[in-house]
């Protein structure tokens, strides 16, 4: 076996309390650099650029015995204690297999609601064969080291860049142009365009447009889309959009403007209440 094949990830969500980011970029750090020192592995600090508090705490294990020893570290284990102490950890993801990952996300109704955001995404990642917002880093920036809070990216403007998208609608027929801008969780964002056709039902929204050049780009976790249109109230993705955008990005917040201003902010999970989705096919 390769060691890459050996190689274990593990993907926590964090929520950081209030006034204790500082202790929580030290303590971080500090335990980022034991995993280094003493040669367990890896570890990656990823700010939710959406959720201020939120991060996404990777670890890249060396193997799955090196995880263990991990574990097993009265030193690593004082650290994740005072670690606990500053923050809320829910465990997303593991690379060592467990025999049913999904229930220990149903006992915990905060996790719950990330299985919601994660609907879709979850089911795929296995099989995708995409990068890991962590590979993906690397390839961009081969530092060796944690990403500190300061490194944190500045908001993209979302809006501005529907509305850039919303100037190639292909509008023949309703003269209703459309444009959107979707957000990944690694800070691409992805524009698209509502394109008509004379049959009418060929039809594509822009929201379907770049939810799709998404996909085909081998993105497959997103956190927000902002959609544009020239009406005064606030113009909501189509049924159709909102199944799609739930199915590939769960619970995204959903940014509405008009040419001028922003009209309207959602969650996804309420524009579309009680959804079909995978879960309901195991
Ligand atoms: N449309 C979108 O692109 N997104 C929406 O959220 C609503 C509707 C498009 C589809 C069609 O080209 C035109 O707007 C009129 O329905």
């Amino acid at each position: 076996m390769s060691s890459s094949e050996r190689r274990r990830l593990s993907v926590a969500l964090v929520d950081v309390t209030p006034g204790r980011e500082k202790d929580f970029d030290r303590l971080s750090t500090a335990f980022e650099a034991l995993l280094i020192a003493k040669n367990y592995g890896r570890a990656e600090m990823i700010p939710d650029e959406v959720m201020p508090q939120r991060f996404y705490a990777v670890h890249q294990w060396h193997d799955a015995d090196a995880a263990e020893r991990c574990h097993a570290d009265p030193d690593a284990q004082a650290m994740t204690t005072q670690l606990y102490r500053i923050a809320r950890i829910i465990q997303v993801v593991n690379g060592v297999r467990t025999p049913d990952p999904m229930r220990r996300f149903l006992e915990d109704r905060r996790a719950r609601v990330e299985a919601d955001r994660r609907t879709g995404f979850e089911r795929r990642k296995r099989g995708a064969g995409s990068p890991t917002v962590s590979e993906r880093r690397s390839r961009r920036d081969r530092r060796v080291g944690p990403r500190r809070l300061r490194d944190r990216p500045a908001p993209v403007d979302l809006v501005a860049a529907a509305r850039r998208a919303r100037q190639f609608a292909d509008a023949a027929y309703s003269n209703f142009q459309v444009g959107a801008a979707l957000e990944a969780v690694d800070g691409t964002v992805v524009t698209g365009c509502n394109i008509e056709n004379a049959t009418y039902g060929l039809t594509i929204c822009a929201e379907r447009v770049a939810m799709f050049k998404a996909l085909s780009e081998g993105l497959r976790a997103f956190t927000r889309i902002a959609i544009v249109a020239d009406t005064e109230a606030p113009t909501p993705p189509c049924g159709a959009c909102r199944q799609i955008l739930w199915e590939f990005g769960g619970n995204l917040e959903i940014q509405l403007a008009n040419l001028q201003a922003e009209t309207g902010r959602h969650q996804l999970r309420d524009l579309l209440p009680l959804p079909f989705d995978a879960r309901l096919l195991l």
